[in-house]
């Protein structure tokens, strides 16, 4: 069993670490387009192994074609924004990367699924579907595990508990207007909505949409990667070992909370094949109406792409 990682940066290679630390699969092909660095860092990987216990072999290589085989393809390939750059000139070089790279990765390793992470997340994951033609169940992307960590990290630190007994859900694209939802987070089983006032989760949830900027504002020259990459790695478990997780994820949808054609964060059923299904929640009108702004954002960032 093979996972490609494509994009060697901090995502990709921190993510192919979990991954070979919890031996998800025998062989994880590190693939970047900068010499050396796939190769370099697949080496110091493997050589982790003896002392982590692992066996998993993190090869590195500069063609795509050492994806054949792959059961997972990871998208991390892409650039961070850079000064003076619009979001819009971010979008429109990423989605010339993801595009090229998804269309031929698809054509080596035509049984893989595509975990899409390269941001803006939503956008790039329906550049992926096109350029792959896939089923849509196999393009699934990252986000919504890393937000909904937020959230949990900032409640535990709140209330002064465990993350372990904190649950959570963010809906929404991976932007400014993703949906957290105090409603579906509780602690121990006790609704958030017992324990902490109104304005206090306000400001975790306000906190949690700007939990991606406030990490690339301390680190200056990049953006956030341990969290991110352990999201990562909880879903190729939960695809590659059939878990049948229920994950928030960006996936397409067909219908479902009066929404079409455009991938936006949603609670999945992660397993075998992909998406397994999406779980819908009735949402109170205020949600509803934030799901919709959220997917408007999105839905625009994708035309303008188109244009
Ligand atoms: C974040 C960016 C990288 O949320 O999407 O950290």
């Amino acid at each position: 069993m093979k996972i490609a990682v494509i994009g060697a940066g901090n995502v990709g290679a921190t993510a192919a670490q979990r991954i070979a630390e919890r031996e998800l699969a025998e062989e994880v092909a590190l693939i970047d387009v900068v010499e050396g660095i796939p190769q370099g860092k697949g080496l110091d990987l493997t050589q982790t192994g003896p002392v982590e216990r692992f066996d998993t072999r993190v090869t590195g290589a500069n063609d795509l074609s050492a994806a054949a085989r792959s059961a997972l393809v990871i998208v991390t390939a892409g650039i961070a924004r850079k000064p003076g750059m619009s979001r819009d000139d971010l979008q429109a070089t990423n989605a010339s990367i993801v595009r090229s790279t998804c269309a031929e990765a698809a054509r080596i390793a035509p049984d893989a699924i595509f975990l899409i992470v390269t941001n803006p997340l939503d956008v790039m994951c329906a550049v992926a579907l096109k350029a792959t033609g896939l089923d849509p169940r196999r393009v699934v992307g990252m986000a919504g595990i890393l937000d909904t960590a937020r959230f949990r990290t900032f409640i535990a630190l709140e209330l002064g508990v465990s993350v372990e007994d904190v649950t959570a859900l963010v809906l929404g694209g991976h932007g400014d207007a993703m949906v957290p939802l105090p409603r579906c987070s509780s602690v121990g089983g006790i609704p958030l909505t017992e324990l902490l006032p109104k304005e206090k989760i306000e400001a975790i949830v306000q906190r949690t949409r700007d939990g991606g900027a406030e990490i690339v504002s301390l680190l200056k020259t990049g953006s956030a990667y341990y969290a991110p990459s352990a999201a990562i790695a909880e879903m190729a478990e939960a695809i590659l070992r059939n878990k049948r997780r229920v994950l928030p994820c960006s996936a397409y949808l067909t219908g479902q909370y009066g929404l079409r054609d455009l991938f936006l964060g949603v609670p999945v059923k992660l397993g075998a094949g992909g998406v397994q299904g999406i779980l819908e929640i009735g949402l109170q009108p205020d949600e509803q109406a934030a799901l919709h702004r959220s997917a408007h954002e999105v839905q625009v960032s994708v035309a303008k792409l188109a244009r």
